[in-house]
């Protein structure tokens, strides 16, 4: 099944697709220090909320004031977000690509705001991640990641049925020493609850039932309906008691 299908299916119902609640996000935003006129790049943007709320927030009348660069590897996503910033901020100047942000070559220190949030493979993890915002954002500017982390110890049958490495995440501490380590400032970090991972997931399940349901026809609902039965099981297991996520916003330094 396309990896893009998927996803869009999957997240038919979510505004945001990582776990993070609407008020989080927004508080988030609130915290940003931008300036006037600021110039934003989202990699991995999904459907584009998080950039057209900064460009609501920051932007003026119909977001006018901002400039930005989003990009995101699936055409599913690209149409949405295409579609909700004509809809929401149609003034902004929004560059939207459709690409592997991997082959993104931003010019250095010229975005006031620097985010991946929920895509760190695109760089080969949250380290290399962090570098390329921090590259990317001027001296005195922000960047915002969305890692998951361990919030406890994975249990061996989680790492073998979910097929992810230990080494994979770090602990949320070492997220933040991860940012620090790059020369970045810890502002805030926002971890998800119990309730947000828990609307993050299950919207997923439903979204998935109704899809099969309206589309019997599909010969890709039986893998759809095994690979979310298949994290359903995980995510109850072990993945609740176990993997966390935060947005982690850091200060570049101002020289
Ligand atoms: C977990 S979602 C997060 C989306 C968005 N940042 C959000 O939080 O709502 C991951 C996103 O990464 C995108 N993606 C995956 N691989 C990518 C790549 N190589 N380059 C750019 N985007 C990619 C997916 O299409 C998806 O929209």
């Amino acid at each position: 099944m396309d990896t893009w299908k998927f996803f869009d299916i999957t997240h038919g119902d979510h505004m945001i697709c990582n776990p993070t609640n609407l008020a989080k996000l927004d508080e988030l935003i609130g915290l940003l220090d931008l300036g006037s006129e600021p110039k934003v790049l989202d990699i991995a943007s999904g459907k584009g909320e998080f950039i057209v709320r900064v460009a609501e927030r920051f932007g003026g009348s119909a977001g006018r004031g901002v400039e930005g660069v989003a990009v995101d590897i699936s055409p599913f996503c690209i149409a949405d977000l295409r579609a909700k910033a004509s809809d929401r901020v149609p003034a902004a100047r929004l560059e939207i690509l459709e690409m592997d942000g991997a082959g993104y070559r931003p010019e250095a220190g010229t975005f006031d705001l620097a985010s991946c949030m929920g895509g760190d493979w695109v760089f080969g993890g949250h380290v290399p991640t962090l570098r390329f915002l921090a590259e990317a954002a001027r001296p005195g500017g922000c960047v915002v990641v969305g890692e998951p982390f361990w919030k406890n110890e994975p249990a061996a049958e989680y790492l073998a049925c979910s097929g992810l490495k230990r080494d994979r995440f770090g602990s949320h501490s070492q997220n933040v020493e991860a940012g620090e380590a790059e020369g970045l400032i810890p502002w805030v970090t926002m971890v998800s609850s119990d309730d947000d991972w828990d609307r993050y997931e299950t919207l997923q399940w439903r979204a998935a039932a109704r899809y099969a349901d309206s589309h019997p026809e599909d010969r890709d609902v039986p893998e759809l309906l095994a690979r979310v039965e298949k994290s359903r099981r995980e995510y109850l297991n072990w993945g609740r008691d176990t993997l966390g996520w935060a947005l982690y916003l850091f200060a570049t330094p101002r020289r």
